[in-house]
């Protein structure tokens, strides 16, 4: 039984087969501000966890319960997320504000406390709060219980994390209290990051500003590569070296051998790659994949690089050979890569349900709404950008977390079970924007879903061309799922049915919504509790693009909300 996978029927026999060598990893989060020189710029203060970007990396196997002391001694409100986590449980540890706790204040602190039972592979945590994930950010790896040997592929001789991010040269929570009050989205990030480091090709020519990987020829290494950017999706190369991919959000994926990976916002991908070129320097690069039609405001067309060093290269010194990086606008490039994963399939891992219960068809993008009156510099006289989930632009409550108000059943005020399954008009939803002008404009709720325990769940994503089509990834707190087909353009069942693939469809945290395309997901509700459905561009967060899934409690203890710990921060 040495190999688990995602979502586990036999969860209870892991736990007990698994109960005497699971363990405890501890760790103090201390948040707070610290100066930073980036790109050859004066210093800048930055929010960060322990004065590190990224943050620290959490290590854990698979069974062991993480318990994370956050200190916050910064000047902002803070919450931390666990992202792909599913907190059964633990519901009260997911850490996105408002929805399943109210913020840390400044001087205050909480302590996460979550299992890791039931998943294995990559996945990362951030804060969940204003746009602080910018460098609030780091990976949780999660190995297998019997160690390196237990993967269900060949051993590598070492595993690297490749964190990738966006770096402002500005004060991130200044920018977003700025964006929400003008109703202006904020401005594009000034460079990629791998490992907090742009790197090479940014006019700037401190030498620490560069990671750096050393492999030793022929051997194989596990890169574990995580998007943590704000906005944007990026192409992963190596130049001179490919990869088999092995995993994708913390669940195995049957090898794929490929040039170039895509991850975007959200997601991870754990891939092989031997170092098998000439002993020599190579640049790792990450750039951007813009999938915005028409192009929005202009932005940061670069490449974050690192470099990848042979043991007993001669010339340390020489100019790395750097690889050839897809077009910002690759699409084809993009939808191949993440079309292309399917689920590996182990003995005791959960396959897709083949019976629904609900389904639902969800429209995914932007739109515009009226000013709100808190939104103090909104120019009244026009309207703003907006985004919406079946026409419905979330705002969060203020006062109430969602899972609290759920909890104590006490949900007036607070949110509302009234989220449509359908959108309130069919059209054509990929058109060009003009013709469907009147369908952009957006009101803000605050809608879930609720959804008995247990039931089976398929929704169809579809992206709009309102105002722009775009390739949004869109998250579910609580839930892995299954992404039975996807395509482009107006989404036609009795064509897409045809193409379900209900044998080993990829299982996971974040999907890439095709631009101006669709997919169809599947999940089982069995995890009671209030969980954020997002789009992981954080631009998108706080125009609305997102709802909440209210999972009722089940018959037993076990399958309910537990009562919040004692530390539970109020607002
Ligand atoms: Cu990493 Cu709500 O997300």
């Amino acid at each position: 039984m040495g190999v688990w996978s995602c979502i586990l029927p036999f969860l209870a026999v892991a736990l007990v087969a698994s109960v005497s060598r699971a363990a405890v990893v501890e760790h103090t989060f201390n948040v707070g501000n610290f100066s930073i020189r980036q790109l050859c710029q004066p210093p800048r203060i930055i929010t960060a966890v322990n004065r590190q970007l990224p943050g620290p990396t959490i290590y854990a196997r698979e069974g062991d319960t993480v318990v994370v002391h956050l200190v916050n001694n910064s000047p902002y409100n803070m919450t931390i997320h666990w992202h792909g986590i599913f907190q059964r449980g633990t519901q009260w540890a997911d850490g996105p504000a408002m929805v399943t706790q109210c913020p840390v204040i400044p001087g205050g602190n909480y302590t996460y406390r979550f299992s890791v039972a039931g998943q294995e592979g990559t996945l990362w945590w951030h804060a969940h709060i204003s746009f602080l994930r910018a460098t609030v950010y780091g990976a949780l790896v999660i190995r297998p219980r019997g160690g390196a040997k237990a993967y269900p592929f060949p051993k590598p001789a070492k595993e690297k994390l490749v964190v990738l991010g966006e770096w402002w040269d500005d004060d991130v929570y200044s920018m977003e209290r700025m964006a929400f009050m003008t109703g202006i989205p904020a401005r594009h990030a000034d460079a990629y990051t791998i490992n907090g480091k742009p790197g090479d090709f940014y006019n700037c020519s401190a030498a620490n500003q560069t990671d750096k990987f050393e492999v030793r020829q022929n051997r194989t290494y596990l890169l574990r590569i995580v998007n943590a950017a704000m906005n944007t999706p990026l192409f992963f190369k190596v130049a001179k070296h490919s990869f088999t991919v092995v995993g994708a959000d913390a669940c195995y994926t049957t090898p794929y051998k490929t040039d170039v990976v895509l991850v975007s916002p959200g997601q991870t991908v754990d891939a092989l790659m031997v170092a098998n070129a000439a002993v020599g320097r190579y640049y790792m690069a990450a750039s951007p994949y813009d999938s915005a039609i028409p192009r929005g405001p202009p932005f940061s067309d670069t490449t974050a690089t690192a470099v990848l060093q042979y043991v007993g290269v001669r010339h340390k010194a020489s100019r790395p050979v750097l690889p050839r990086r897809p077009a910002v606008n690759d699409t084809a490039t993009a939808y191949r890569f993440s079309s292309s994963l399917t689920a590996l399939l182990l003995p005791g891992r959960a396959t897709v349900p083949l019976s629904v219960d609900t389904h639902m068809f969800v429209t995914v993008g932007l739109g515009v709404s009226d000013c709100r009156p808190e939104q103090l510099l909104c120019n009244r006289t026009s309207q703003i950008f907006s985004s919406s989930m079946n026409n419905a632009s979330l705002v969060l409550p203020k006062d109430t977390s969602m899972l609290e108000a759920h909890f104590r059943n006490a949900t007036a005020g607070v949110y509302t079970r009234d989220f449509p399954d359908t959108p309130p008009v069919f059209f054509d939803y990929t058109a060009d924007a003009s013709a469907n002008g009147t369908m952009q404009y957006t009101t803000k709720s605050t809608k879930v879903k609720t959804l008995r325990y247990n039931e089976t769940v398929e929704m169809v994503l579809q992206n709009t061309r309102l105002i722009a089509k775009e390739s949004h990834p869109m998250h579910i707190h609580g839930f892995n799922f299954f992404i039975l087909a996807q395509g482009f353009g107006n989404y036609d069942k009795n064509r897409a049915v045809r193409r379900f693939n209900l044998v080993n469809p990829q299982e996971r945290n974040t999907i890439a919504l095709p631009t101006g395309g669709w997919a169809v997901i599947r999940f089982v509700a069995d995890n009671p509790g209030m969980w954020y459905m997002h789009c992981h561009f954080d631009a998108h967060i706080s125009l609305g693009l997102g709802m909440v899934l209210e999972v009722l409690d089940g018959p037993t203890p076990e399958t309910s909300v537990p009562p919040p710990p004692a530390d539970f921060p109020r607002c």
